[in-house]
């Protein structure tokens, strides 16, 4: 019985570490989302979380110190958002509606899906040698990857720190796509507001939402990304290059 009894204290010592180490966020994360944190302290990829860099869509960028088997000060952590965001507000719609009956309880599992597509594709990326973020690993609802930034100053947006060089930023996002496309994936959200800029080399980010050639809208993606990046240099640097050409050049074998 007594053994019972320290197994119990045992374990909420040990988890104290951890709810120190989150007390800057107190109140911010809820109870699942801290259990995944706590995976990748003992995966040695976090020692210590900083504070918040970035809020998205359907996710909250958390900075956080490097653990034993991170080289690099920084990892980046990408919060999927299980109860705010898009995910609850979509839930509203479907609230009452018999069709929807027992989807609640797979809203986390539809947001871990997705946070495994994103880890997925960022190792596609990598593999492809594209300039985005290396991902070290991911559980539940959370994504650990590469800190892209100096010292702990994250890279800015290009839509806020835009290029000095536009015709080389052009042309290494362009290679960049076409790399991602040789291996099979198009971003499908790709704008200057999913690349960030590290100096002069552009980062692409937000890789959740990509699909692989064969889907039925991956043409219409690719088209839609090279128009928006296209758009952007266009409008803020005069640069003038062809769409359909960009397109062709990606797709070249
Ligand atoms: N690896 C990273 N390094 C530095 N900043 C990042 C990184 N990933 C995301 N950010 C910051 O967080 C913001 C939101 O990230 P993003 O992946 O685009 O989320 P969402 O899918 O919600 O749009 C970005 O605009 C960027 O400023
Ligand atoms: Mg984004």
């Amino acid at each position: 019985m007594s053994r019972r009894v320290s197994a119990r204290k045992r374990k909420s010592r040990e988890e104290f570490p951890l709810r120190e180490q989150l007390k800057i966020e107190e109140g911010v994360f809820d109870n699942r989302t801290m259990l995944v944190l706590g995976k990748f302290f003992t995966r040695g990829i976090v020692s210590r979380m900083e504070h918040i860099i970035g809020k998205g869509k359907e996710a909250d960028i958390y900075l956080a110190s490097h653990g034993p088997k991170i080289a690099e000060d920084h990892v980046v952590l990408k919060i999927f958002r299980l109860e705010t965001s898009s995910f609850s507000n979509r839930m509203d719609y479907m609230a009452g509606d018999l069709r929807f009956k027992g989807v609640r309880g797979s809203i986390t599992q539809i947001v871990n899906l997705w946070c495994k597509k994103e880890y997925g594709n960022l190792k596609v990326a990598e593999e492809a040698g594209v300039h985005a973020p290396i991902p070290y690993s991911f559980a539940g609802n959370v994504l650990a990857m590469e800190f892209i930034g100096d010292d702990s100053t994250p890279s800015r947006l290009l839509k806020d720190a835009g290029t000095e060089n536009p015709e080389k930023t052009l042309d290494t996002i362009l290679g960049d796509m076409r790399l991602l496309y040789a291996n099979n994936l198009v971003h499908s959200d790709m704008s200057e507001y999913n690349v960030l800029m590290k100096g002069d080399v552009p980062y692409m980010i937000d890789l959740g939402q990509a699909v692989v050639r064969g889907h039925p809208k991956a043409q219409d993606f690719l088209r839609r990304d090279v128009n928006n990046i296209l758009y952007f240099f266009s409008k803020n640097y005069g640069l003038k290059r062809d769409a359909e050409e960009a397109i062709e050049d990606i797709k070249k074998e």
